[in-house]
């Protein structure tokens, strides 16, 4: 198929009206998938009320179907008729970080959406994206979306419409460009159905801002291999990986350096994950900057197209520095030690 493609201005006025938007909807009430930006990374959409929408989701993505989806929605009212009840925590975070980057996991109302969307599972993940051109095309859809990251299986989730497009082209409906995505990294998702939420992956809105709201949460598990059964299913396979192995070294920038140089001297080609702050340290094939220590939201925002830029030059393995496992730096860690397949090389080792 030949996908369509949009680009709209997102800070125009009245976007709802705008026909690349209600062509995009007009695709998705015929249970067509559309890609479009949020604040945090691209997303596939699709009707959630129907089997036959949600299963090109799937297939677009090459997407294990065991995996569920998070519902999009525009307005509260659409919620009620999605879940049974609304836990009381829910309530407080809704009203701190709705609209944003926050997923939450309600019990579901039984027979309202498709059966794939939530994997066979009696709960349901919600959030309502901030982003104007997201809004406005689930008004205009007047439906709740079903939307993964729209990237295939495996790889970095989309910040562009151009990383979009290099690997959905042809597969999908339509792609609608939006300009680059905020956060960079997907929402965090919270399990508000037990009595004590648990954070289930770590994204744009931190364990200390939910904190701040709620008091005491749990973090779920980091690695699939510390739990039975995963709680979020998502977790248990591999992501956001560049096809030259990943290592992550947490030592100096002279350390790594002298990392750098042993490969090299057997011959290899080495891509190096640097900070601005660091950049001058280093001598690889490819150095590519993520953002600076001192911001790292700016590292999460660069992330993902980093990791994919690393993918357009043959390197046989690539090395990236760490970052402090709190605020934002717990969500960029938690992507980067998946894309390294939890290879981690220490300097005190
Ligand atoms: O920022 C985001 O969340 C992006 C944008 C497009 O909204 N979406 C996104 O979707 O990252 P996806 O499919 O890549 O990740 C959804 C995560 C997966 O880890 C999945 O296992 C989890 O949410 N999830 C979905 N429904 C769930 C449920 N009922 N219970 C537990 N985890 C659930
Ligand atoms: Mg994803």
């Amino acid at each position: 198929m030949d996908s369509l493609h949009w680009s709209v201005n997102k800070d125009v006025d009245n976007l709802k009206g705008y026909p690349q938007i209600r062509e995009a909807a007009r695709l998705l009430q015929s249970n067509q998938v559309v890609a479009f930006p949020t604040e945090t990374v691209y997303g596939l959409g699709a009707n959630a009320l129907s089997d036959d929408a949600v299963a090109k989701i799937y297939e677009a993505k090459g997407r294990p179907s065991d995996n569920p989806l998070i519902v999009h929605i525009a307005e509260l009212q659409q919620l009620e008729e999605l879940v049974d009840s609304i836990p009381a925590h829910a309530h407080l975070l809704m009203k701190e970080f709705w609209p944003g980057p926050l997923t939450l996991i309600f019990p579901k109302k039984a027979g309202v959406v498709s059966e794939k969307v939530t994997a066979g599972l009696d709960t349901i993940a919600v959030r309502m994206p901030d982003h104007p051109v997201a809004l406005a095309l689930i008004s205009a859809a007047r439906l709740p979306i079903a939307a993964p990251s729209a990237n295939r299986s495996g790889k970095p989730s989309p910040t562009t419409a151009r990383h979009v497009a290099t690997d959905l082209d042809g597969r999908v409906a339509g792609i609608l460009d939006g300009g680059p995505t905020g956060v960079g990294l997907e929402s965090t998702v919270v399990d508000c159905t037990g009595e004590v939420p648990i954070i289930l992956r770590p994204g744009g809105i931190s364990m200390e801002d939910i904190e701040k709201v709620i008091g005491n949460v749990l973090a779920g598990p980091l690695s699939p291999n510390q739990m039975e059964i995963p709680k979020s299913p998502g977790m248990k396979y591999k992501h956001y990986a560049p096809v030259a192995p990943l290592y992550l070294l947490d030592g100096e920038p002279s350390w790594i350096q002298s990392m750098i140089d042993q490969k090299r001297r057997d011959g290899l080609k080495v891509g190096i994950m640097s900070t601005t702050e660091n950049t001058h340290y280093y001598n690889a094939d490819l150095v590519l900057e993520c953002g600076s220590r001192m911001d790292l939201q700016s590292v999460a925002h660069h992330l993902y197209e980093v990791l994919r830029k690393f993918d357009e030059v043959p390197l046989d393995c690539i090395f990236s520095e760490v970052f402090p496992d709190s605020g934002i730096g717990a969500a960029i860690m938690n992507r980067l030690d998946k894309a390294a397949g939890h290879h981690w090389i220490r300097q005190k080792d």
